[in-house]
C-alpha cells in the first residue's frame, strides 16, 4: 500500500520537469498526466486476476494506450468510449474480454459496434437482454446488479439503493436468468458498482451481495467484477484504502464460489478513480487577483469549463503556487478564494458541497504566476465543457522524464465545427 501523500503549498515540478517550462511550452489551462503514476496505480491492483479501467475517468487514447500497454483491459460506457479503446490498441475479444460495453441501455451505435465486434456486453437492466438476446443469441454476458445499497463521496456518485438508475435491481435476477436463457444467452459473469468515491466499509460490504447473487446463478459463472469506486486521498492527512485486505476480502469470497462451482471463478476490479487522479495536474495561470469585502480572490485561466468537479459535488482539490515570479521562493499564506474566468458566479475552485464559497490557505501570489490544481486526473478533462466558447484545455503526458502534447488546445476553428448559418 502507498504511503500516505503529502501536500505541499509550493510545486516547482511535475515528474521532474518544471512547471515553467511546461506553462511556457503548452500554455495554460493544461491538463499534465505524469505516466509512472498510472503505471504504479495499477501495479497496487497486482493481486486481482484483471485491471479493468473506468476510461470516463479520464478516457485519451495516449492514456488509454499507457494502461493498455501495463497489462490492464478497459470498460466502456459508450459507442465513443468503445472507439477509443479500438483506436487505443485494444482487440476486440479475448479471454478476459478486453473491451467490456458496461451500461443501462444500448443505443443505436453502441448496439451497432457490440454486433459488429462480438464486444462482451455488462447487462444494466433487463431490457438489455432481451434487445440483445433478439438479435446476438447465443453469447456469453454479463450482468450488473443492483444489491440494493450503495455509498460515494457524494449523493450523485452513489450508484446503489432504490434510488439509483444503475443495474438490475437484485431480486429480478432469476427473472434475467430466464430471459437470458429464452434468448440463448449465458450469463458467465457479474458485476457489482455500489458509487465513486466509497470507503472500504461500503465497498466490503458488497462481498456477501456477490456471494448471494453468484449462488443464484450458478455453475455458469465464470469472472465477478468488484466494480470500482476505490478513493484517493485529496488532502492532507487521508489516507488509501488497504488494498491488501480489501482483495484478501474478494479473494475469500470468490474462493467459496470456486469451491461451490467446482471451477474457476476470475477477480476482476474495475477503477477510474485509483488508477488516474492522482497522476493529472491542471496547471493554470493567475491572470488576476482582487479583493471583495474580507475576500481575495485568485482569478485563473481555467475554470469549471476545465475541471467540474467542485461546482458539482463541492470536490476538494489541492492547489499549490509555482513560485517564479519576483517574490522568490519563501511566500507567506493567507487565506484566499480561488475563482476561474467564466461569467458564472459558482466558477469557483474552493467551494463546498451546496456552492458555499470558502477561503484556502494559499502562499502569496502574484499575477502572472502558475497554480497547480492537484490529483485532477480523474473526471477533470473528460468532465469539460466549451461554456463561454472556452476551449478544451490542452493535454499533456510526461512518461520517461519527457513531455508529450496529447491533446492539442481546442482553436475557434474547432469550436465551431459542425455550426452553420442556414442560407438565405
Ligand atoms: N464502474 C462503473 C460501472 C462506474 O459507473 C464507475 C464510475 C466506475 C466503475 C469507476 O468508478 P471509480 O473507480 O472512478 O470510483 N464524476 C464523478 C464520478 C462519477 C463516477 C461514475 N461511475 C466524480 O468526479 O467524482
Amino acid at each position: 500500500m502507498p504511503s500516505a501523500p503529502r501536500f505541499a503549498a509550493l510545486r516547482n515540478e511535475i515528474a521532474g520537469v518544471s512547471v515553467e517550462a511546461l506553462a511556457r511550452e503548452f500554455g495554460t489551462p493544461t491538463y499534465v498526466y505524469d505516466a509512472a503514476k498510472i503505471v504504479e496505480r495499477i501495479s497496487d491492483l497486482k493481486a486481482f486476476d484483471t485491471v479493468r479501467y473506468a476510461q470516463k475517468a479520464c478516457s485519451n487514447i495516449a492514456i488509454l494506450d499507457l494502461v493498455r500497454r501495463n497489462g490492464a483491459v478497459v470498460d466502456a460506457v459508450s459507442a465513443g468510449e468503445i472507439q477509443r479503446a479500438i483506436a487505443a490498441g485494444y482487440p476486440v475479444t479475448g479471454d478476459p474480454p478486453p473491451i467490456v460495453y458496461t451500461a443501462d441501455i444500448f443505443d443505436r451505435e453502441a448496439l451497432d459496434l457490440v454486433l459488429a465486434h462480438g464486444l462482451h456486453v455488462n447487462c444494466g437492466s433487463p431490457d438489455m437482454i432481451s434487445q440483445l438476446g433478439e438479435i446476438a443469441p447465443g453469447r456469453e454476458i454479463t450482468l450488473r446488479i443492483n444489491p440494493g445499497f450503495g455509498h460515494g463521496h457524494s449523493q450523485k456518485t452513489n450508484t446503489g439503493g432504490e434510488q439509483s438508475k444503475h443495474g438490475i435491481w437484485h431480486d429480478q435476477l432469476q427473472q434475467c436468468l430466464r430471459a437470458a436463457d429464452q434468448h440463448g444467452l449465458g450469463v458467465t459473469g457479474l458485476h457489482m458498482h455500489i458509487g465513486s468515491g466509497s470507503d472500504m466499509e461500503h465497498l466490503a460490504s458488497v462481498c456477501n451481495a456477490m456471494e448471494a447473487a453468484a449462488r443464484e446463478v450458478g455453475r455458469t459463472l465464470k469472472s465477478i467484477s468488484a466494480g470500482g469506486g476505490l478513493p484517493i486521498p485529496y488532502r492532507e492527512g487521508e489516507t488509501y484504502v488497504d488494498i491488501g485486505a480489501y482483495f484478501e476480502l474478494w479473494d475469500a469470497t470468490r474462493k467459496r464460489l470456486e469451491d461451490a462451482f467446482g471451477h474457476k471463478v476470475g477477480l476482476e476490479i474495475e477503477p477510474g478513480r485509483y488508477l488516474i487522479a492522482e497522476s493529472g495536474y491542471l496547471v493554470a495561470q493567475i491572470r488576476a487577483i482582487k479583493r471583495s469585502g474580507a475576500n481575495t480572490f485568485y482569478l485563473l485561466d481555467a475554470g469549471f469549463n476545465n475541471l467540474a468537479r467542485p461546482i458539482l459535488y463541492g470536490a476538494y482539490h489541492h492547489m499549490s503556487l509555482v513560485p517564479c515570479g519576483e517574490g522568490g521562493p519563501t511566500r507567506q499564506m493567507h487565506e484566499v478564494v480561488v475563482g476561474g474566468p467564466l461569467c458564472e458566479s459558482g466558477d469557483i475552485f474552493t467551494q463546498e458541497e451546496g456552492g458555499f464559497v470558502r477561503s484556502r490557505m494559499l502562499p502569496v501570489a502574484e499575477v502572472g504566476e502558475y497554480l497547480v490544481i492537484e490529483c485532477a486526473g480523474a473526471y477533470g478533462s473528460v468532465m469539460s465543457s466549451n461554456y463561454n466558447s472556452k476551449p478544451f484545455a490542452a493535454e499533456v503526458l510526461v512518461e520517461g522524464g519527457s513531455p508529450h502534447l496529447i491533446r492539442r488546445r481546442q482553436t475557434f476553428e474547432d469550436l465551431v465545427a459542425g455550426e452553420t448559418i442556414p442560407e438565405r
